[in-house]
Parts: structure tokens; C-alpha cells; sequence
């Protein structure tokens, strides 16, 4: 886990500063797995730059996304748009993979709306409902994967920040609020909104079934792979933070069959209870993103309106 020095961000900052007119963004939005044309909803002068084009950038490899910043306006608020983001399964360290977070708050954001392709662990989560994080286990932080991590730079934060309120009530609220009177969102039921712990697991893997029952048991309602590095550098450097999950997969934990009791029923001649499995795609995850990201858009600009 290399230490990135200050100057790399703020040589990062300068760049896209020489790039871009002002006033800069003070919204970032972060678009997860298949929601990179959250960024479509962009109204005015649109400046795309690519990661590759960025001092200190790395590249996005991740299928579904794109790997670049688009800054432009949405609902009358000039924001930046991360189309694609670096995560640790990918190679990444977690200084690496949030690196761009830093970068926006030295360009002037200071608040961060971030959007990940999530497993719902809770049974009530089905595929395509959306889920506001109230909170996070992050099991990689507790074992030491923390981007802070490392020399403290006082420039962003303190030593020891407090995390407890990571996810700003004050957003949370915003978004409950837009969810519950906005007529496009309401009256025609586009989609069921939750709020929940999201559970940070490092991947590529999907979680094994005894992993989900863990996880369920340790009170995850979510379960990805990114969003929590993100989340932590952001309240860090002093930025509000609303994270939202769109459930692309139920990922229920379910009771390995046990062999042995499944033969002796089979020798004793009667019916084996046929376990139907749902194991985990990338596909399903980039198809339920696709289904829904037209409402999300909608959730997104209707949030960043009330900000
Ligand atoms: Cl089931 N697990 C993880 N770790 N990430 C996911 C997922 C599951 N579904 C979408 N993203």
C-alpha cells in the first residue's frame, strides 16, 4: 500500500484545472457498474477528459465502465461526473483506487453522490430496487485495507477521523424526501427504495454461500466491491457523502446442500429436494444496472436539485 504524496493529487487538480472553466464543479457523482450514462442526464457545455489524459491517473478496466470525468451541468449545479472508477480487485492499492476522490476535492467538491451494482443479502432486496447506505461494514478496513492507511496529510483530514456519520443525514433525508413526494418517482412506482448496511468485500470473487450467511448475520443488507474506499477518503477531506446501491442480484444466503443427507434420502429411495442455485453474473449485474439507469438518472437529478 504506497503512500501518495500530496503533490501527485494536487499535480492531478492542476491539470484538470488548466482544462476547465470556471466555477468548477462542488458535486461529484461517481457512476457505478453499468450507471455510467447517469452522466447522459449532463446539460450545457460538456468537457470530457479522459483518465488515461491525467497525471497520475490509472485505468479503469472493469467491464461497464468507461474511464473518464465528464463535467458538466445537472439540474442547474455544475458537477463532475467520475464515469468509471478503480477498484482493488483490479490490482489497485486503495490509495490508488481513490485517488480521484482527492483530486475532486482539490478541484472544489464538496459533496460526493456515489452509485455502485450491489448483491441484496437481505431477503426483502429484490433485483432492481435501490438502497440508500445508512452505513458499511467494511471488512477489508477492519483488517487493515484503509486508504488512510499510511502518513496522515493534513491537507484532506485528521489523524483519526470519526466516521460515524459518513453517509450525511442531511442527504439522506434529501433523497427519502425526493423518493417519497416526486411524481415520477412515486406515482408510477419506478422502483422500491431501501436504506441499509452495505458490506465492503474485496472481490473479484462473489461471496461464497457461508460468506453471504456471515455477512447476513453480521447485519449487511448489500454486498459489493467498491464504494467504501470512496466514502472514507470523502468524509476524510471534509465532503458529504451519499452513497446508493441499485440491487442487480439476490444473493440470499442459502444453506449448502449437505451431500451426505441428500445420498441417504437418494438410497432410501426418496424425492431429493432439488436446491434451485442463483449463482452471481457479471452479465445479470451490467443487465439489472442497464434496466434501471434511466431512473436512476431521474433519482440522481431530482437529489442534486434539492443539494
Ligand atoms: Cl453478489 N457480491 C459482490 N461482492 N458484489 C456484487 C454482487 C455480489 N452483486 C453485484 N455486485
Amino acid at each position: 500500500m504506497a503512500h501518495i504524496p500530496l503533490e501527485s493529487y494536487a499535480e492531478a487538480a492542476d491539470y484538470l484545472k488548466g482544462r476547465l472553466a470556471e466555477p468548477r464543479p462542488t458535486i461529484g457523482i461517481v457512476c457505478g457498474s453499468g450507471l455510467s450514462s447517469l452522466a447522459d442526464a449532463l446539460e450545457g457545455d460538456v468537457t470530457v477528459i479522459k483518465y488515461e489524459d491525467i497525471p497520475g491517473f490509472v485505468q479503469s478496466t472493469a467491464m461497464g465502465h468507461k474511464g473518464q470525468l465528464a463535467f458538466g451541468m445537472l439540474s442547474g449545479k455544475h458537477v463532475v461526473c467520475m464515469q468509471g472508477r478503480f477498484h482493488c480487485y483490479e490490482g489497485y492499492t486503495v490509495q490508488q483506487a481513490t485517488l480521484p476522490i482527492r483530486v475532486l476535492r482539490l478541484l472544489g467538491v464538496e459533496s460526493l453522490l456515489v452509485t455502485n451494482a450491489a448483491g441484496g443479502v437481505n431477503p426483502k432486496y429484490n433485483v432492481g430496487d435501490v438502497a440508500l447506505i445508512a452505513d458499511h461494514l467494511s471488512l477489508p478496513g477492519i483488517a487493515g485495507v484503509n486508504a488512510l492507511v499510511g502518513p496522515n496529510i493534513d491537507e484532506f483530514g485528521t489523524r483519526f477521523p470519526s466516521i460515524s456519520d459518513l453517509y450525511t443525514p442531511r442527504l439522506r433525508r434529501i433523497a427519502a424526501k425526493v423518493y417519497l413526494t416526486n411524481a415520477f418517482l412515486r406515482e408510477e412506482r419506478k422502483f422500491c427504495l431501501h436504506e441499509g448496511v452495505y458490506a465492503w468485500c474485496y472481490g473479484p470473487c462473489f461471496e461464497s454461500r457461508a460468506e453471504l450467511r456471515a455477512l447476513a448475520t453480521l447485519g449487511a443488507d448489500l454486498v459489493g466491491m467498491s464504494t467504501v474506499p470512496e466514502a472514507v477518503v470523502a468524509k476524510h477531506c471534509g465532503m458529504e457523502v451519499l452513497a446508493m446501491s441499485l440491487v442487480t442480484n439476490r444473493c440470499v444466503s442459502r444453506c449448502e446442500p449437505d451431500t451426505i443427507e441428500a445420498m441417504a434420502a437418494e438410497l432410501a429411495g426418496q424425492p431429493l429436494v432439488d436446491v434451485a442455485e442463483e449463482f452471481p453474473h457479471h452479465e445479470e449485474v451490467l443487465a439489472a444496472a442497464a434496466a434501471r439507469t434511466h431512473d436512476i438518472q431521474e433519482f440522481v437529478r431530482c437529489i442534486v436539485k434539492e443539494m
